[in-house]
């Protein structure tokens, strides 16, 4: 089924989307792709008059993009810029059900809101269906990533949203490790998809972009009212990289994934890992040595080919131990390490981990 909202095309599948959606129209001497339109003002009487509120290049991004969630898509700065233009529009006071485990930036951000008085935020294992379900009770706002970051848990999203809904609360989703190729939240039910397109999206360690979309055109115009007034709007440089990223999403995410899946194998195979967690799709793998922190630092600094690095989603095999940073919940295990894996043969990956896991083991 095509997510392709342009007039005129064939209802294409996602790879097609990905690779022909925010294209100028096939029309003589039209570039094949939307150039970089670096301007910050543009002149009188048109649509956009100013830099903040538009540009071209971001327009064929947020086209691409929203045709693949399935709704309408706006282009932030960063990741944490579209988490927060969202978190803000909750009420005084309000209370925002979220995970005990997600990106520690998003928690971050929720934590200095309860800090300010602004908002109360209760946190809940995703994977309890029946918990968070009776924590959307007078919530306004049911924050989740799934799966989570870097615990790798799934939420029910269609259960979470229809017992939100119920409760009139809105759903986000933090679809950043899945991607719109794996999971269309909006299709099972939230009201706003949220994405670090820093990551897979972009795919190359280059660029640091975040996107929303949604369906519903009153929550895209509070959404862009909110982006625009606070000027929380990407380069333009940035959002041509993201759509020349985005372009090959689909080819990079099958053999990382075939890639990932791989490990998961070996990986559970040998003595130095304790637990392997991966949901069963996508790129991220997490895993917890057998010895602990020490054993987890001195793995990422004796690989090769594998880079010790944060973040995720890039074409070149990451991994780090997530406890290393002093913000991430305590619930998370000292000794897990959180692999991005890459598009490199899966065999000198493993080489790579591998050696190093002997090492540990002695
Ligand atoms: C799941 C998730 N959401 C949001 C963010 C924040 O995105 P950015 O770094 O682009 O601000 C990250 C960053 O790691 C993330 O992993």
């Amino acid at each position: 089924m095509s997510t392709d909202s342009q007039p005129g095309r064939p209802p294409y599948r996602p790879a097609t989307v990905a690779v022909t959606s925010g294209r100028p129209p096939h029309e003589p001497d039209n570039p094949l792709n939307e150039p970089l339109t670096m301007a910050s003002t543009f002149v009188a009487g048109g649509e956009v008059e100013y830099g903040r509120y538009g540009n071209p290049t971001w327009a064929a991004f947020e086209q691409a993009l929203g045709d693949l969630e399935g709704g309408r898509c706006l282009a932030f700065a960063s990741g944490l810029a579209a988490v927060a233009t969202i978190l803000d529009l909750v009420g005084n006071g309000a209370r925002v059900v979220a995970p005990r485990h997600a990106y520690n930036g998003s928690l971050l951000q929720l934590a200095d809101l309860e800090a300010r008085g602004r908002a109360h935020a209760q946190l809940v294992d995703v994977t309890d269906t029946e918990a968070v379900a009776k924590a959307c009770d007078d919530a306004a706002l049911v924050w989740l990533e799934s799966p989570t970051n870097p615990a790798l848990e799934v939420a029910d999203i269609p259960a979470i949203a229809e017992a939100a809904h119920e409760a009139g609360a809105y759903v986000v989703v933090d679809n950043t490790f899945a991607t719109p190729l794996l999971q269309q939240p909006l299709s099972l039910g939230a009201d706003v998809v949220v994405h670090s397109a820093t990551k897979f999206i972009a795919g190359h360690s280059d660029v640091l972009m975040g996107a929303v979309a949604t369906a519903d055109d009153q929550l895209y115009d509070v959404l862009k009212k909110r982006r625009d007034m606070i000027g929380a709007t990407p380069g333009t440089l940035e959002a041509w990289l993201a759509l020349r990223g985005l372009r090959t999403l689909h080819v990079r995410l099958e053999r990382a994934q075939a890639n990932a899946q791989e490990l998961v194998r070996r990986l559970g195979e040998h003595p130095a890992i304790g637990e392997v967690r991966y949901p069963g799709f996508g790129a991220i793998v997490s895993v917890v040595l057998e010895q602990g922190a020490l054993a987890a630092d001195l793995l990422t600094h004796k690989t090769k080919l594998w880079v010790h690095a944060t973040s995720l989603g890039g074409v070149e095999s990451t991994f780090e131990r997530r406890r290393r940073w002093k913000t991430e919940p305590a619930t998370i295990p000292e000794g897990l390490v959180r692999l991005s894996v890459g598009i490199e043969d899966v065999d000198d990956l493993w080489d790579d981990l591998a050696t190093a896991l002997d090492d540990l083991t002695g």
